[in-house]
């Protein structure tokens, strides 16, 4: 089945993943926020029907060891933060329609209603396992009190999660070489009783969901692999004290796994902005809910059924470490409990900072109150966020890419653009002159609202960013090629006819840009003398005539120069350089993930090779023609690389990592004369080069012709 294209009739509801309790905002969490914040608001330039529900997860053990360290009670701890995450996101103009948290009534009432829909339909089994305990303190250790060995890939990892390696969800008893992180005693594992939702019961439901999934490549790709697989039983219940009490019999000592109730506020945060809107104007049921196959016993999941249900369109913008959360546990969740599937996950890659992961511990950030404090518009930023690389790869912030990118695209394409057109229509004209858009600029802007619409259709804010400043690009050259500057004494028509069609394509500009740069486009809004909200504004606005009074505007955005990011520079080293004084610092690894690459670099080989040894390697320059993922494997891609002498196929780890749709076209480094190799029955005719984990792709900075040679 393939999803109708946006806007659809059915309501949709888009969430962002829920942010643990766990301590201050920086720039790089920011990215899936205002990332789901400007969808959303795209997707109602389109006229489809949205809310945007998100909410603090406060349970679970990453919230409990922090309250822990701090000496405070998890409840009272979460709810501040939770305060402070609420008052930090409209900051950042994301707005959401309900921002709540799991603790909630509301949550915790829907939260069991689910799980007694599992044990109603016999989806959840009782089961004795081994849990990592504690002989000092005689406690159990749970999730993050206990660190261990990864089983899959041998690396560090957490209790239940392979933050370090593979990324893997972790079951309780399965990681390898357990120590307490309460004591730093290795752990014993105690057998104790808890309660299972047999993933099996989904395993045929699931593969048909994640072939009709819709959003980025990664979040198919990655849980391939788990659903084709044997999937292995999700453990729901905890030794703890803090979380939603297990609703079933005779397990009252036991709560929910954190993420059970989690993905649960995502319906209940919607829930309860229908009943603060009314369903009239948003019925989360309908899109919740409406559609949905009855849950029933498994053997009456009918994948057929569902994919001609007429659900709701739920899209998920998640981080790419809880792609499998999202993907296997998430919907087979729903399907239990006879609620709808998601339409769409988008997975974004991490933001790192100057090319490392921000550390908390080590204050080596841009927190968001201090990017807020340093006066910047909260719009720079969310066009950093959403516009720098595809949305599944990692991104990297630096002051300096920032402001090469605000005062390279904002300042002096679009700025730029609106300012002259405006200042010069409002000092000749008074506003808009008196005149019709020309063909020519019809027919631009009518391309950009085709390639906006279709951007948002395939979950690009991206491309649809583009969109935007390539309008006002053209603009630029529109009004230099016509100068109109010259025009207005001999021949005023025309002058006249250039300076509307220049209004006309601001106004377009401010209705496609809104999406990402709400604040400024809402100031253009004005400065063109249009009433009311450029947010109410659909597409149709674009080619709608503009008011014909304005008066001068002021400039949108303000260029950055290089002292003020030397000064900013300055402030984050003087930072991180106190953080690293305090002793106590570099041990405190940080909740969400250190900064493995400050600390894990390997050493520089210790054999040198000569010189005619490495000109025995062939690298050259290459260009990709093609790329497609190989069938049944889940990391590798063939691509077809133009080496200027001939065409080589080449087999790269890189499915995952890439946008293979995004690749045609980009240049790589290529190792010309390896010998051939065959990977899953493909052979590979050379080695493109890329750094690290994330496969980032080599390419070269000016014009050399594929072909060249490396030296
Ligand atoms: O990984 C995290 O940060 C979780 N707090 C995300 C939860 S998202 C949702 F599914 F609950
Ligand atoms: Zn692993």
């Amino acid at each position: 089945m393939s999803h109708d294209d946006f806007p659809t009739e059915r309501p949709a509801v888009v969430t962002c993943g829920l942010p643990y309790a766990t301590g201050d905002l920086h720039i790089g969490h920011m990215r899936t926020y205002v990332s789901g914040d400007a969808y959303v608001r795209a997707l109602e330039t389109l006229g489809q029907e949205t809310a945007l529900v998100s909410g603090t997860d406060m349970h679970g053990t990453p919230v409990a060891v922090n309250a822990e360290k701090e000496g405070v009670d998890p409840e009272e701890y979460a709810l501040e933060l939770h305060e402070k995450y609420a008052e930090t996101f409209p900051e950042f103009d994301v707005e959401f329609d309900n921002y709540s948290h799991t603790h909630d009534d509301a949550n915790v009432e829907l939260t069991r209603e689910f799980v007694r829909s599992w044990i109603d339909n016999d989806h959840v089994f009782e089961k004795e396992i081994q849990v990592a305990w504690d002989p000092e303190t005689d406690q159990p250790l749970p999730d993050r009190y206990v660190e261990g060995t990864c089983p899959y890939c041998g690396e560090k990892a957490r209790g239940d999660e392979c933050d370090e390696g593979c990324q893997r969800h972790l079951e309780p008893g399965e990681i390898e070489d357990p120590t307490s992180t309460l004591t730093g005693n290795p752990a014993e594992y105690r057998t104790r009783e808890h309660e299972f939702l047999r993933l099996s019961d989904f395993q045929e439901y699931l593969q048909g969901f994640i072939d009709r999934l819709e959003g980025t490549d990664n979040a198919r790709n990655q849980p391939r692999e788990w659903i084709e697989g044997e999937l292995q039983d999700l453990c729901i219940t905890r030794d703890m004290d803090w979380g939603i009490d297990y609703p079933g019999e005779g397990e009252e000592d036991l709560v929910l796994y954190v993420w059970v109730d989690a993905p649960i506020e995502y319906v209940a945060s919607t829930k309860q902005y229908s009943e603060r809107v009314g369903d009239d104007v948003f019925d989360w049921e309908a899109a919740w809910k409406a559609g949905a196959p009855d849950a029933g016993a498994p053997d009456e999941a009918d994948p057929e059924t569902w994919a001609d249900a007429d659900t709701g369109e739920i899209i998920h913008v998640i981080g790419r470490d809880i792609i499998q959360h999202h993907t296997v546990f998430w919907p087979a969740m729903l399907r239990g409990a006879g609620y709808n599937e998601p339409r769409a996950v988008l997975a974004s890659g991490f933001v790192n900072l100057d090319g490392k992961a921000f550390s908390t511990s080590r204050n080596r950030a841009v927190w968001a109150d201090d990017y807020l404090d340093e006066g910047f518009a909260p719009d720079l930023v969310r066009y950093y966020l959403t516009t720098t690389g595809g949305f599944q790869h990692d991104v990297d912030f630096s002051w300096e890419k920032f402001q090469e990118r605000v005062n390279g695209e904002l300042v002096g394409t679009l700025g730029n653009f609106a300012y002259r057109s405006l200042l010069f229509a409002a000092r000749n004209y008074g506003g808009a002159p008196d005149a019709e858009t020309s063909e020519e600029v019809s027919e631009r802007i009518a391309d950009a609202v085709a390639d906006f619409e279709a951007a948002i259709n395939d979950y690009s804010l991206k491309t649809a960013g583009e969109a935007a400043v390539a309008l006002a690009g053209f603009g630029n050259e529109y009004i230099q090629r016509n100068e109109p500057w010259n025009l207005t004494d001999d021949e005023p028509d025309r002058a006249e006819q250039v300076i509307y069609d220049c209004v006309q394509i601001a106004k377009a500009v401010a209705v496609l840009s809104a999406p990402i740069l709400p604040g400024k486009a809402q100031q253009l809004w004005e400065q063109l003398g249009e009433d009311g909200a450029v947010d109410d504004a659909t597409l149709d606005a674009c080619l709608e005539s503009p008011p014909g009074e304005f008066g001068e505007p002021n400039e949108l955005f303000e260029k950055i120069e290089d002292e003020r990011v030397d000064e900013l520079n300055r402030k984050l080293e003087e930072r991180i350089d106190a953080a690293t004084a305090d002793d106590g610092a570099a041990d405190d690894a940080d909740a969400e993930g250190d900064d493995p690459e400050a600390v894990d670099l390997e050493p520089v080989a210790d054999e040198r090779v000569g010189f005619e040894e490495f000109k025995d390697l062939d690298v050259r320059v290459g260009r990709i023609e093609a790329a497609e993922g190989i069938e049944g494997a889940d990391d590798l891609a063939r691509l077809e690389v133009d080496i200027g002498v001939e065409t080589r196929q080449i087999v790269a780890g890189i499915k995952q990592l890439h946008d293979l749709d995004d690749l045609p076209g980009t240049k790589v480094v290529v190792v010309a004369n390896l010998e051939k190799a065959e990977l899953f029955g493909v052979e590979s005719d050379g080695m493109v080069l890329a750094a690290g984990e994330d496969a980032d792709l080599l390419t070269t900075h000016e014009d050399s012709e594929p072909g060249t040679k490396v030296r």
